[in-house]
């Protein structure tokens, strides 16, 4: 999660906000703690729907019979605090048909939840690895709407919102689903709000680490295309069905890009495909969207098209010419970090047991190696 917000206003007082979306009128508010305690009864276990990097997510009602999802952050400290208002203020203001804007927050004496509307088929990744995996939901349709729904969002904060926002987390936990599977971007703009002392790289790499950009693993360089990258493997593992790092029999663990070069090569697209799908998808457009995601994950951050070139190539423009790529030069993450990951070892949203990677003494910076072809 992150942004590239600046600026260093407070609240102002403002108690609420509107903003226009496609003719809707949708707006946030502050909640006070109370009125979600009610509405998450009581932030119990049962209402519990998961957990990431900033705290615990639960689902609520309110008493106008709003669906909410609840997030309640860790502890935090009061530098950490005026940035919760910048970002809240921020992204109150962000609004697009394909991000998860903010629905309120609450600030307590030492309490920060954020507000945001329940959506009820939960994230893509329950439906691709998860408690959903089995039902098969997710037909070739309805993959296409979440690729090109997710690259519209993410198109929105690279280009259209100022300042410009970068995600720093895409990854199918962060890709919520509504009723009608209409893909919506969640947790862009609290990347800063981590508490001293609290390691989000450890859950970061616990549940992130195969979308991590090689720029960004290796030296922490931020910049849209490391979106781009996190944006081309989400779209394999939307495509083929597999997870970003898979554990192999014996342990080894391999990425989805070394998976999926060879057939690319081999110009074997029809293999690629999710076998889930029972072979009914349109094969030109599982061809177009293969070469996007071929480009999106290539080393070179300055090769990567940006999210305007990807949402055109994806509806089937071809804005690079001729320029196919079917090399990937996986990028490959050396065998103590790979270590700790623990994303194949999961088959769920909850994540999986904790890993501390400053007590195993590592850093993510630093610990990947590229490969070169
Ligand atoms: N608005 C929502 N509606 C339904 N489910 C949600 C909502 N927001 C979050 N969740 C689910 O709650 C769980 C925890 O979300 P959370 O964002 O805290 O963690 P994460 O996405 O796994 O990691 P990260 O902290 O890096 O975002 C996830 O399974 C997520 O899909
Ligand atoms: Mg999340």
């Amino acid at each position: 999660m992150g942004s590239s917000l600046s600026g260093c206003c407070g609240l102002n007082n403002t108690e609420k906000g509107a903003n226009m979306v496609a003719g809707a009128r949708t707006s946030w508010r502050i909640f006070t703690y109370k009125e979600l305690e009610a509405a998450t009864n009581g932030f119990s276990e049962e209402n519990k729907l998961g957990e990431g990097g900033f705290g615990c997510v639960y689902w609520g009602k309110t008493n106008d019979g709003l669906q909410i999802a609840v997030k309640k952050l860790k502890a935090m400290n009061s530098k950490a605090e005026m940035e919760f208002a910048v970002e809240v203020e921020v992204l109150g203001r962000v609004r697009h048909k394909n991000l998860l804007g903010l629905r309120g927050y609450c600030v307590g004496t030492d309490q920060r939840l954020i507000v945001y509307d329940y959506m009820p088929n939960l994230s893509l990744l329950s439906h691709l690895h998860g408690q959903f995996a089995a039902q098969v939901h997710l037909d070739w349709r309805r993959r296409m709407k979440i690729v090109i729904g997710s690259a519209e969002g993410l198109l929105y904060l690279h280009h259209e919102v100022t300042p410009h926002i970068i995600h720093r987390d895409i990854k199918a936990s962060n890709i919520l689903l509504d009723s009608d599977f209409e893909p919506l971007v969640a947790d862009f703009g609290f990347a800063k709000l981590i508490p001293e002392g609290v390691s989000h790289m450890t859950t970061r790499v616990k549940g992130t680490l195969g979308y991590l950009a090689p720029e960004y693993a290796m030296w922490g360089k931020v910049s849209e295309s490391c979106d781009v990258y996190s944006f081309g493997i989400l779209l394999l593992e939307i495509l083929t069905g597999r997870k970003p790092i898979e554990k192999l029999p014996g342990g080894v663990k391999r990425t989805i890009t070394e998976w999926a070069e060879p057939l690319i090569i081999q110009g074997k697209f029809k293999d690629l495909a999710d076998p889930k799908l029972g072979g009914n998808f349109n094969e030109n457009q599982l061809t177009q969207a293969i070469n996007v995601a071929a480009l999106c994950v290539q080393n070179d951050p300055d090769k990567r098209p940006n999210m305007k070139e990807v949402v055109s190539m994806l509806k089937g423009y071809d804005p690079r010419g001729k320029v196919i790529q079917n090399r990937i030069e996986s990028a490959k993450y050396n065998d103590e970090l790979l270590a700790l990951d623990q994303t194949s070892d999961d088959d769920d949203d909850n994540g999986g047991d904790s890993c501390d990677m400053e007590k195993n003494g590592y850093s993510v910076f630093g610990s990947m190696e590229v490969q070169k072809k």
